[in-house]
This record gives structure tokens, C-alpha cells and sequence, in this order.
């Protein structure tokens, strides 16, 4: 069997190790801290920093797999890999054409898939941003700025409504224009190293303005059959978009695999309109572990091991809840109403062994699934009203 290494400590390490375990697979992460989630279930964990090319290099020596749960992983440490013969999946140039969001938006723009316009961020002697100049390319104000790199879970991402802003980001960024959407999509699409690819269904991602992340996931979303194609269609036309680039790039065939979150606006005319994409399970998937017949951590699992694609089929409706911690709770974590929200029939539920309870900070999630979409919103909100996550007093 392969040796595979994960690079990161996250929960989507976690669940893939979970995964792993089914088909006996030895996995190692590299994770910048320990305990983390990936860490604690992993065959070998070593801790080191992701985005550091000596520390990847290290990790991977005496390993034949080398994935990744998070971008901001060292894409020169994955080009040397590929060189040295290691598989990395998703390939080395893939990362890079995603890991920088404007060069991301360059190659999507040029295949010609419907995205927001953008433009690049100028600073000036002073290292002032020109965002009058940004908007003025993009129809004005307002604008969403956007960090190149570093970005997660809605930091990185700022709506300005004029030049003065006090919300605008330092460092390096592009601006967007503002997309006035209906609904947020998404699509995770699974592609094998030969080229075969599964398409999940899409599904509706609903946000929290209050810290502009992801709080809840509807599948099948309530679109229409036409525009569900339609972000079916754009979703891989992507996956094969960055697997171009890839392949220009220099990196081998059969790293054009994995499994590839992609998020989309459906515009208040009706268009489906690309967002960004994730080179990784993504959690817009989450509910594809009870709901499809092979679930994305599945199917991940099957292209590190170089096993076939499972089925995308979604088997029941269902809603993914993110579970965060009690407004203004800080510290070790405790977890209260488990055994009331998991008496609710269809209802799972995934902790994922944060100790530390932050603002904002994913630290679990529930899905329940119904025999229509309207039951399981009821069953996932009556589950989410039960669980309360609070700090350990004292702590
Ligand atoms: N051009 C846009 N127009 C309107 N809203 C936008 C635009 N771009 C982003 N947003 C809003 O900001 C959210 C976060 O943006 P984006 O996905 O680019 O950042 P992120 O930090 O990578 O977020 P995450 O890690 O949650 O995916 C989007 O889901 C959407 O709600
Ligand atoms: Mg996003």
C-alpha cells in the first residue's frame, strides 16, 4: 500500500484519516501544531511549518503520496517532489495556480469561465493602496478587496463601499467587483489521475454575515434543474481549466487529480457565476459523508490510493451545520446537549477535537438528512438548538 502524507492538521485531515482507515491506508500529516485534529488520529504526525520548503521536502522523504488539506502549503517544495518522482496530488502546478487568488481568477478568466471582473490592487510611493483606481476599472464602488494569498473562512476578504474605507486589507490584493447574488453554490468535482471526474450535486451554502463564513449547506440546493447543470457544468469546466494550467506548467498528467471545492454566485439574473476554487475536500461537502454513496473524503481517498472514483449519487436531501462556540466563548471547549440534538432521527454528528474554543472557530459540524430538504432544515435547526459548545470554566 502507499504511504501517503497529508500536509496540514485540520479537520479535513481528520476526516480523511477516518476515511483511511477503512481501506487500511497508512497516513502521515505534517501538522504546525500539536495536538491538532489530523494529528491525533494519524499513523505519524510531525509537526513543522506547511509553507516552509526544507519542512515539506523533510516530511515527504518516506512517503510515496504527498496531499494537502490547506493552500497555504509551499508550492516549490510540491515542484521539487514532482521532480524527485513523489506523486503529489493535486499536482504542484495546480496548487500554485490556485493558491494565489489573482493568478487563480487569471486562468479562470482566460478559459473563458464566467467569474467577476477584477483588477489588480496599485500602491503608491507610500505604499497606499489606489482603490478609487481598482473600482474605477470595475464600475465604481462598492468593491470586493481580496488578498492574494493567506485568506480563509471570509479574513482576507473585505467589501469596500469607497477609497477611504477603514475595512480595506494591507499587503498585496485585487479588488472585484461586487457580485449582487441571490444565492452562494457550490460544487465539489472528484477527478482521478486518468481523468475521470464525479460531480457532486451543487449545493446552497448559506453565510453568516456577522464574520462573513460559511454557517450552513442545503443539498440538492433549491435552484432549477437547468441552473443546477449549469454549476455542474462550470464546476468541472474549472477542474479542467486548472488542470491545463497544470500541465503548461510542467507538472505530470497524473497529478491532475483530487478533489476540488468549487464556489459559485447564482446572480440575482439567474447566472452561474465562479467564486473561487479549493484544491481539497471542501465543506460545502461535508454532507456527502451521510448523504452520497461515496462521500468526498471517500473519494479522496480512493485517488491517493489509486483506486477508481466512487458514486456522487446523493442518496436523501440533507443540511450541513457548522458548529461554532457560544457568542464570546474562549478557551478549552465543552461540548453540552450532544445526546438531545443526536436523539433527533438522521442526525450525525462530527466533533473535531479542538481543545480550544475561539470566536468564529469551526469546531465541529452535524448533518442531518430527511426525506425532503424542508425536513432536514427542521431536523438539522432543532439538532443545532440543542448543541451548545461553551468554554470549560476556569479555562
Ligand atoms: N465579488 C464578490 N461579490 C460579493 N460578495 C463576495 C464577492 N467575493 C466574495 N464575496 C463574499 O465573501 C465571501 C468570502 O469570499 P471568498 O470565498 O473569496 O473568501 P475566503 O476567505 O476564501 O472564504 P472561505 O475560506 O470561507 O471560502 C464569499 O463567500 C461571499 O459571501
Ligand atoms: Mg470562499
Amino acid at each position: 500500500m502507499r504511504r501517503i502524507g497529508i500536509i496540514g492538521g485540520g479537520q479535513l485531515g481528520r476526516m480523511a484519516i477516518e476515511e483511511a482507515r477503512r481501506y487500511l491506508a497508512h497516513i502521515e500529516v505534517l501538522t504546525p501544531e500539536y495536538p491538532s485534529p489530523a494529528a491525533e488520529l494519524a499513523d505519524a504526525a510531525h509537526v513543522g511549518p506547511l509553507d516552509d520548503y526544507e519542512s515539506v521536502i523533510e516530511f515527504a522523504e518516506e512517503l510515496d503520496v504527498i496531499s494537502y488539506e490547506i493552500e497555504g502549503v509551499s508550492a516549490e517544495a510540491l515542484r521539487e517532489l514532482e521532480r524527485r518522482g513523489k506523486v503529489v496530488l493535486p499536482s504542484a502546478g495546480i496548487l500554485a495556480a490556485i493558491r494565489d487568488k489573482y493568478v487563480q481568477k487569471e486562468i479562470l478568466i482566460a478559459a473563458g469561465i464566467p467569474t467577476a471582473r477584477c483588477a489588480l490592487v496599485r500602491h503608491d510611493d507610500e505604499g497606499r493602496p489606489d482603490l478609487a483606481g481598482a473600482a474605477a476599472g470595475l464600475g465604481g464602488f462598492p468593491i470586493v478587496q481580496k488578498a492574494r494569498r493567506g485568506g480563509y473562512d471570509g479574513r482576507g476578504v473585505a467589501v469596500l463601499s469607497h477609497s477611504e474605507d477603514e475595512r480595506s486589507l494591507p499587503g498585496p490584493s485585487f479588488a472585484e467587483e461586487f457580485v449582487d447574488f441571490e444565492r452562494e453554490l457550490a460544487v465539489v468535482v472528484a477527478r482521478s489521475p486518468s481523468g475521470a471526474t464525479a460531480c457532486y450535486p451543487c449545493v446552497e451554502m448559506v453565510f453568516d454575515p456577522r464574520a462573513n463564513m460559511c454557517d450552513s449547506v442545503l443539498a440538492p440546493a433549491r435552484i432549477s434543474v437547468a441552473q443546477r447543470a449549469e454549476a455542474e457544468r462550470v464546476a468541472l469546466a474549472c477542474v479542467e481549466a486548472l488542470c491545463a494550467e497544470s500541465l503548461r506548467s510542467g507538472s505530470p498528467a497524473g497529478g491532475c487529480a483530487g478533489v476540488f471545492g468549487v464556489e459559485l454566485f447564482l446572480t440575482r439574473s439567474g447566472d452561474v457565476v465562479v467564486n473561487e476554487v479549493a484544491p481539497r475536500p471542501h465543506n460545502s461537502g461535508h454532507f456527502s459523508i451521510e448523504a452520497c454513496a461515496s462521500s468526498q473524503f471517500d473519494q479522496y481517498l480512493r485517488i491517493l490510493l489509486g483506486l477508481p472514483l466512487g458514486s456522487p449519487e446523493l442518496l436523501a436531501p440533507a443540511m450541513m451545520v457548522n458548529l461554532f462556540g457560544e457568542p464570546g466563548c474562549s478557551g478549552e471547549a465543552e461540548y453540552l446537549g450532544l445526546g438531545e440534538a443526536l436523539a433527533i432521527p438522521g442526525v450525525a454528528l462530527h466533533l473535531y477535537g479542538k481543545r480550544e474554543l475561539r470566536p468564529f472557530r469551526k469546531m465541529g459540524h452535524l448533518t442531518a438528512i430527511g426525506a425532503t430538504v424542508g425536513e432536514a432544515i427542521s431536523r438539522a435547526e432543532a439538532a443545532r438548538n440543542r448543541v451548545k459548545i461553551v468554554a470549560r470554566e476556569g479555562s
